[in-house]
């Protein structure tokens, strides 16, 4: 489904990835960790489209098909889902309104009539249902007031709405509790098909208890310097990156 080689990409004249290669296929979840500044958010970032990178070089497909040419919304409309580090406000949208504008927009680009406006609240209830969220709450404005971990919940909730083929989540574990957690994963898990692929940044094990990976990778500097199955987080866990970097320097 997803298929990156050789990716280089700076921003201004500094270079940030140095060569990412990584091929994820329908039906998997692929988590990534690595430390501070290594390069997770860029790499999330630029499969998104976002333009503030320069890519350099390297391919990224979707499907076969390039994304390089295409822009974030493009991207977005052929199933491309990016969930933020650092999710946006915006003051005066509602998160009904927000959602129901962002599918209209996804099946007009694919040709599809809107969706009928009791559909839309029907799938509307039922997936907030199934991220326990408060009905109250999709009134407010998008993410404006939000506490941290309704911001992530929100974003999840997007995700289950918009049932994208690539879903990227950027440390969705940071500032939620454990009951949150926990519904934020089984709704990762019951959106999971054998038709869409996840890929999960995270710098805890924590998480991948909840949402399990069948690959992990550890970007360090700009690279995936090293990849395995769920076993590789614990590993980290236990020795920390001094380990990596460590091999790295040898
Ligand atoms: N817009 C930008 N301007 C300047 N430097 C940037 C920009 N975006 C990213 N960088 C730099 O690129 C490097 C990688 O950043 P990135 O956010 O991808 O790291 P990360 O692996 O997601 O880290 P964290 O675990 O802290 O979220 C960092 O050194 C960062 O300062
Ligand atoms: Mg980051």
């Amino acid at each position: 489904m997803l298929s990156i080689k050789n990716l280089h990409a700076s921003i201004g004249d500094k270079e940030i990835l140095k060569g990412i290669n990584l091929e994820v296929k329908a039906g998997e979840i692929h988590a990534i960790m690595g430390p501070n500044g290594a390069g997770k958010s860029t790499l999330a970032s630029i499969i998104a489209g976002n333009e503030n990178y320069e890519v350099t070089g390297g391919e990224i497909s979707l499907d076969g098909e390039d994304l390089s040419e295409l822009a974030p919304e493009e991207r977005a409309h052929k199933g491309v889902f990016l969930s933020f580090q650092y999710p946006v406000e915006i003051p005066g949208v509602s998160v009904t309104n927000f959602m129901r504008t962002a599918i209209n927009e996804t099946r007009k680009a694919n040709g599809q009539e809107e969706m009928p406006a009791n559909e839309m609240l029907k799938v509307i209830r039922e997936k907030s249902e199934l991220l326990e969220i408060d009905r109250k709450f999709l009134s407010r404005s998008l993410n404006e007031g939000f506490s941290g971990g309704e911001k992530k919940r929100n974003e999840i909730f997007q995700m289950a709405m918009l049932e994208p083929k690539l879903a990227i989540l950027d440390e969705t574990d940071s500032g939620l509790d454990i009951d949150a957690l926990r519904i934020v994963a089984n709704g990762v898990n019951k959106l999971k098909s054998d038709k869409n692929a996840i890929v999960v940044i995270t710098h805890y094990q924590r998480l991948l208890d909840y949402i399990v990976p069948d690959f992990v990778h550890v970007l360090y500097n700009g690279k995936i310097v090293k990849s395995g199955g769920k076993e590789l987080a614990h590993e980290l866990e236990e020795k920390g990156y001094d380990w990596i970097k460590q091999e790295q320097e040898a």
